[in-house]
């Protein structure tokens, strides 16, 4: 957080500090985020202006689509919170937020989220449909083409509405999962656990127990970037400038029948709302049961055992004094 210390921008004659989580599911990871923002705001107050200056009172609005269980993030909110919290639904795609009026704008593994699948894939008429295939790894180039400008589209609607958005000064945090630097968006390791899945679903339609063209018609609505990409795309906004760009690299992890188990939840919890809105609920408890078997053999495979990290990315970027 040294460099939300370090590159706010506060005025100590401000009262109110806005502070937005987009895309901030139901908890708990949205609170401790936003606990640590705030730690990091107080201390650069506390260090920028005499004692006698006032920290200004927080006010935190979470964000996430319409259909988030916001009952649930609310019932969550600690007790001893040092906020005023307000739920904002909407897709952070666009304007949510009045102009200038944010202060510090954070997302944590929301935005290589696409809000739709791209229309082509699921067209049967279209060159890039996506017949057999529920990610676009092992799909053809129009396929690719079609997610990775869809994910381009999103992410340039994103960083207008967030520099509109922010005050002057302000600052946009950003947390997401990314593809490796250099490789193609086909080499996406994640993605290709996420295409297990598919190969469940295959066995399933093979079975009749789900229809082909149910599965034909279903695709995970999700685009690995490169970090390099991001950052260009934040470079070219003329209203931001970036504090830092920081790429995090973790092991993978699918060793043991644990770690087997553990992405399998984690899979399962990400993707059981799309897919029972698109199958019905029935399928997945059918589903997740073969889904661990098509990952460990993915595990085996030199697509995966060549990986040694997973590469995120941290970005930070402040609004320029430009109006
Ligand atoms: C994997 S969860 C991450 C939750 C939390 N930020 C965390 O780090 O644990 C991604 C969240 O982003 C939300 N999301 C994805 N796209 C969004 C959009 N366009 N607008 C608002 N929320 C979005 C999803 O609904 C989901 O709740």
């Amino acid at each position: 957080m040294n460099t939300i210390e370090e590159a706010l921008e506060v005025s100590k004659h401000s009262q109110i500090f806005c502070i937005a989580d987009l895309g901030c599911a139901v908890g708990p990871n949205t609170f401790s985020c936003v606990n640590t923002l705030i730690e990091a705001v107080q201390h650069k107050y506390k260090k920028n202006h005499s004692s006698d200056a006032k920290i200004p009172e927080f006010q935190v609005f979470f964000n996430d689509h319409v259909k988030n269980d916001f009952n649930t993030l609310f019932k969550r909110l600690p007790s001893d919170r040092q906020y005023m919290a307000a739920g904002v639904p909407g897709s952070f795609r666009g304007r949510i937020f009045p102009k200038s009026s944010m202060n510090l704008m954070h997302s944590a593994f929301a935005l290589h989220w696409l809000t739709r699948v791209p229309q082509e894939v699921t067209r049967k008429d279209s060159p890039a449909w996506n017949k057999g295939n529920i990610t676009y790894v092992r799909s053809s180039a129009p396929v690719i083409d079609a997610f990775e400008a869809q994910f381009f589209s999103e992410m340039m609607d994103f960083l207008k509405a967030r520099s509109e958005e922010l005050a002057p000064g302000g600052l946009l945090a950003i947390f997401m999962p990314c593809r490796t630097e250099c490789t193609l968006p086909s080499e996406t390791t994640v993605i290709h656990s996420f295409e297990c899945l598919g190969d469940a679903l295959a066995e399933m339609v093979k079975e009749d127990l789900v229809t082909e063209d149910l599965a034909d018609s279903f695709n995970i609505p999700i685009f690995y970037p490169m970090a390099s990409e991001v950052k260009e795309l934040v470079s070219s906004n003329k209203h931001l400038s970036i504090e830092r760009f920081e790429e995090i690299y973790l092991p993978p992890r699918l060793k043991t029948p644990e770690d087997i188990q553990f992405g399998s939840a984690h899979v399962r919890a990400a993707f059981e709302g799309i897919l029972s809105e698109h199958f019905g609920h029935e399928i997945a408890d059918e589903l997740f049961n073969r889904y661990p078997e098509k990952l460990e053999k993915f595990s085996m495979t030199s697509e995966f055992t060549r990986v040694e990290k997973l590469e995120f990315l941290f970005m930070v970027a402040k609004r320029k004094d430009d109006c």
